[in-house]
């Protein structure tokens, strides 16, 4: 069922096709479970993966899945591609044709892919003004210098989307190798913003969205579920 969010009543008269004062009744009677225990709360809202019985039959149970990859170089964030290997097809779960990509990386980058069959929880991540920042550790071809830090910080202009990137921030790492944390996700955006410096970059990786870290135990191709504490927690 396509459900965002809909208070309990409405949702279980569309359902049963009966008045909402009915739907009072059978609150009254005990015989509605929302996630497992006797409903009373007409207003209580209810989201696409609340489970919802009536008369102990399901009316609804969606589960939500959540998980992150560790992308390999040469992997395509998408879910189908004729010519390359897609996140995707490194995935076991009998679910993943739900699946969606949580901000996508470029074939030659690694590191964390979030996919979710929740659209509300991927929203929170990927809308510009939900400002999360994605962490990268980035190798140039040549040194680094100060002037870098300042360009990121100051933004960039891309005269394509008609944009002045957000302030970025830059940490020197050594000399061919930085850290650096966006708030946005511009296509090529770090490869773009090093170009002009004419430094090309050598490799890429993602290791974080917002508070989520790449665990560090996951070998390059594979992936895990979170749990429910690094999904609600990633954007707090
Ligand atoms: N910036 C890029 O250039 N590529 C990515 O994959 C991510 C950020």
């Amino acid at each position: 069922m396509a459900l965002n969010k809909a208070r309990l009543d409405r949702f279980l008269a569309q359902y049963c096709q009966v008045s909402r004062k009915n739907v009072r009744l059978m609150l009254a009677q005990n015989r509605v479970l929302l996630n497992g225990v006797i409903a009373h709360d007409i207003d209580v809202i209810i989201d696409t993966f609340s489970h919802v019985t009536l008369d102990g039959k399901v009316i609804q149970e969606n589960s939500a899945y959540y998980i992150m990859l560790n992308k390999p170089i040469g992997v395509v964030s998408a879910t189908r591609d004729t010519k390359h290997k897609t996140v995707l097809d490194l995935l076991e779960y009998p679910f993943k044709n739900e699946l969606h990509i949580v901000g996508r990386l470029d074939l030659n980058t690694s590191g964390l892919v979030l996919m979710t069959n929740d659209s509300r929880w991927s929203e929170r991540l990927t809308l510009p003004m939900k400002k999360v920042t994605k962490r990268y550790i980035v190798t140039l071809q040549n040194k680094l210098s100060e002037e870098y830090v300042t360009a990121f910080a100051e933004g960039m202009y891309f005269a394509f989307e008609n944009i002045t990137t957000k302030p970025a921030t830059l940490i020197i790492l050594s000399d061919y190798q930085a850290q650096v944390e966006l708030v946005e996700g511009r296509y090529h955006q770090i490869k773009r913003m090093f170009g002009r410096f004419r430094n090309p970059v050598m490799a890429l990786h993602r290791f974080s969205i917002g508070n989520l870290q790449l665990d560090s135990q996951l070998p390059s191709g594979l992936s895990r579920t979170l749990t429910p504490l690094e999904v609600n927690n990633i954007d707090k």
